[in-house]
């Protein structure tokens, strides 16, 4: 079935459901999410979202900050712009009813938190559970929103672009024109056609083994974007957050940085500080420098975490200002207000991703990207703590406003798609090829392309990646689709990217710690990376 909308949006976190409310004042909107709506990356982010508010903050020390934490390689046009018009997206987000923690003393002001890399409190959190708060919120005001549509449990398999209906002249701009998605219940690969495309399907977590993100980041949109041909940046930076949750039975739980702003302190099984001996910041240090402390530490002692001390703090505290995260640790016997917490470092964030410029928009004509699927420049080598929400609701509001001055976006609309081609595809007797790779690349990657990388475990990676991708590709081609199949073919494709990135790099730099090169080297890489198929 051909489905026609003036807005298809592939993700239903804040970017996707920011951008289809502001959309939906247009024209017709439809969210494609391949699980439930409520399940994003933005769901399961504690920390909150930064932005100047504060009587001693300024935009001067935020801009500072952030392009500190990106160690040379953030855009200062693009920093200074996201911090700048970041309040008033937060308060846009407010009257859209998402409920920021009020202060203790004045309800009129904000409770606001501290993370690491950050020189003044100016994190807005909803107690523990910001992310949770902001999708309830926009999850409502979109469900008031008669032009939008919200498609559950589909998945989005490629973009359509006009390229693949017809030869375009050499050098000429390419199309985007809609989407084929897949209903998983009832397998069914739908043709969406839209005038334009927001792609913001969050991350790529899930190419590790240990990772803070939900079972959905599987890298989706960049490897749709990767294959209809637009710019891939930066992938190489992978954010390791440092502390999450170590325990047998705890599945991916992030222990917030919120908690060493409030004067968490980390230790070794022993007791011993550490961080001192890394950063001036010490335990709020950067992420990238925290998560290469503890994994320095692990390998000396030979442990496999180490301990995150807040017993310095009352139980009053901990669980007023961090419900969420001292319910579960006592779920697993853990009582934080006297027990220090198992904590080690897990994939958190890509700060890489789909090359947009400042609205939003990629190399493809109305394809735009928006949150952690994008990479605007703002992040540069590495992500300041809460940024990555506030980056997203300044993008999409962009996006939106680039997409009303353009005059001219139909031209197309007599081009016909053709439906889904199944090809020969018949369902697959070996299941087992999809849990054996799906393992084999995590292991991989989490192996040779971690924290710490060297060339030699960057070329034991592509080897092994590069073979896995040819298997997955000869068997999705012979194969019925299934949501399995799909993402396994993301995951590996995503895996390539970030090793090819990773390779490109001849220096270490914020998150991409190479020790054949350990120096920063701004003369010869103070640039991005980029990959394009068939570049
Ligand atoms: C955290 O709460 O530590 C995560 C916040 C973030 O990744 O920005």
């Amino acid at each position: 079935m051909e489905i026609q909308t003036d807005f298809l949006v592939l993700g239903s976190g804040i970017a996707g459901l920011c951008f289809a409310i502001k959309a939906s004042a247009t024209g017709t909107v439809a969210v494609v999410t391949k699980k439930e709506k409520i399940e994003s990356n933005t769901n399961y982010s504690q920390g909150g979202i930064a932005a100047v508010t504060g009587e001693h903050d300024s935009f001067a020390s935020h801009i500072r900050d952030t392009l500190e934490c990106g160690d040379g390689l953030c855009s200062k046009d693009i920093v200074r712009m996201v911090v700048t018009e970041g309040p008033e997206r937060t308060r846009e987000l407010i009257t859209w009813g998402v409920e920021f923690t009020r202060g203790e003393i004045y309800a009129s002001e904000f409770d606001l938190g501290k993370e690491g890399g950050h020189s003044h409190r100016r994190v807005l959190h909803a107690d523990d559970q910001t992310g949770r708060e902001i999708e309830r919120a926009l999850i409502e005001k979109a469900g008031d929103q008669k032009n939008i549509t919200i498609y559950e449990n589909h998945f989005a398999v490629n973009l359509i672009c006009e390229s693949h209906l017809r030869e375009l002249p050499e050098g000429a701009e390419d199309t985007c024109l809609g989407a084929y998605v897949f209903d998983t219940m009832n397998n069914y690969v739908h043709t969406f056609r839209a005038r334009f495309v927001m792609l913001a399907t969050g991350g790529s977590g899930k190419v590790y083994l240990i990772t803070t993100n939900p079972d959905i980041a599987t890298g989706d949109g960049i490897a749709m974007a990767y294959r209809a041909g637009t710019e891939i940046s930066n992938m190489e930076f992978i954010q390791f957050h440092p502390t999450c949750l170590y325990h047998p039975e705890a599945k991916s739980f992030l222990i917030s940085e919120a908690l060493r702003g409030e004067g968490g302190i980390l230790r070794l099984k022993n007791g011993t500080p550490f961080m001192e001996r890394y950063h001036p910041m010490k335990d709020l240090a950067p992420r990238d420098i925290v998560a290469r402390a503890i994994d320095a530490e692990l390998k000396k002692t030979g442990d496999d975490h180490v301990l995150l001390d807040m017993s310095h703090r009352s139980r009053q505290f901990l669980k007023k200002r961090f419900p969420a995260i001292y319910g579960t640790c006592l779920q697993f016997g853990i009582d934080m207000a006297v027990d220090a917490i198992p904590v080690a470092p897990a994939a958190h964030y890509q700060c890489g991703g789909v090359a947009i410029n400042a609205f939003g928009e990629t190399n493809i004509r109305r394809l735009f990207a928006c949150g952690e699927v994008a990479c605007s420049g703002l992040h540069g080598a590495n992500r300041l703590a809460s940024n990555s929400l506030l980056e997203a609701v300044v993008i999409a509001h962009r996006a939106y406003s680039r997409v009303c001055s353009m005059a001219d976006a139909g031209g197309h609309d007599h081009l016909s798609i053709p439906p889904w081609n199944p090809g020969g595809a018949t369902p697959s007797d070996e299941s087992v090829l999809v849990s054996h790779n799906w393992e084999e690349i995590r292991l991989c990657m989490s192996n040779y392309v971690g924290i710490v990388r060297s060339d030699k475990r960057l070329e034991r990676a592509w080897r092994r990646i590069d073979l896995i991708c040819q298997e997955i590709n000869e068997y999705y081609w012979n194969f019925t689709i299934t949501a399995d199949l799909l993402e396994l073919r993301n995951l590996a494709a995503v895996a390539k990217i970030i090793i090819e990135c990773a390779r490109m790099r001849k220096e270490s730099r914020g998150l991409h710690y190479n020790i054949d090169y350990p120096e920063r080297d701004d003369i010869n890489w103070r640039k991005d990376t980029a990959v394009m198929k068939g570049r």
